[in-house]
């Protein structure tokens, strides 16, 4: 089983920013899940929300500022400002972990507001850095997926979802040609875990925070969390291994 570390390590540091993310390649992580958004002068943006008051203090819309201006804002409000972060570009990080070994989970953040070719533009760099075969592209809107998917077949994809609005979810991702489903962990049942192990569907479950929802993720044998305590992840894989 993998840990990805959710918004890099954005238990103990600022999600969404370079400082998590190389705290999470320290932690050990297997692979690193951020946003994309994009500035208003169509770049592309490491930030979980439309608006930049949660994280940075300023109440503003991400798609209303250009990349030069948000790369120097501070965005450390989610740990009190006690960090030295700024927002990240996506080609900042892309740069940064090409040069490691970790796979990259890039969800598109295309749920609320619409980004026409965001999805081209995040496999442009992602090809840029020649960094395709560790790369998983997810997204709430399954549209943007599928165009992902159009534009690249041989990359990784995921449907993300928080609901069960339907049953056969593993033959939905089989007939998309969609390798794995990204369930809330808490969706999880038996039923979903056996058609996607039968179907050859991958199951990368969020957010696994707690040790309870880790041990149930390890008895499901999913094949990653993506967890903001990927440190706690870790060690309790490692215990389990021990006792098996
Ligand atoms: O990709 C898993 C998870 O990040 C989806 O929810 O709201 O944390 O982006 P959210
Ligand atoms: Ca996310």
């Amino acid at each position: 089983m993998h840990v990805f570390a959710h918004r890099g390590f954005s238990g103990l540091y600022p999600e969404n920013t370079m400082l998590a993310f190389q705290k999470a390649v320290e932690a050990g992580s297997y692979g690193i899940e951020l946003d994309v958004h994009e500035s208003k002068d169509g770049q592309l943006v490491i930030i979980h929300d439309e608006n930049l008051i949660r994280t940075t203090g300023r109440d503003v819309l991400v798609s209303d500022l250009k990349l030069s201006e948000l790369v120097k804002i501070k965005a450390s409000k989610t740990k009190d400002d006690a960090f030295d972060a700024t927002i990240p570009s996506f080609e900042e990080y892309c740069d940064f972990i090409s040069k490691t070994n970790l796979v990259t989970n890039v969800e598109i953040k295309t749920n609320n507001t619409w980004y026409p070719d965001i999805e081209r533009k995040t496999l442009e760099m992602v090809r840029k850095y020649n960094i395709e075969d560790k790369i998983i592209i997810s997204s709430f809107n399954w549209i943007s997926v599928m165009r992902a998917k159009q534009i690249c077949p041989t990359i990784k994809c995921g449907f993300l979802y928080y609901e069960n609005k339907h049953i056969n979810l593993a033959l939905e991702a089989k007939e998309a040609g969609i390798e794995f489903m990204h369930p809330d962990y808490k969706l999880l049942d038996d039923f979903t875990v056996k058609q996607c192990k039968q179907n050859k569907i991958g199951l990368n479950v969020w957010t696994v925070n707690s040790e309870e929802a880790m041990q149930q993720m390890i008895k499901y044998n999913v094949n990653s969390v993506i967890s903001n305590y990927p440190d706690m992840c870790l060690r309790l894989l490692k215990e389990n291994h021990g006792n098996s």
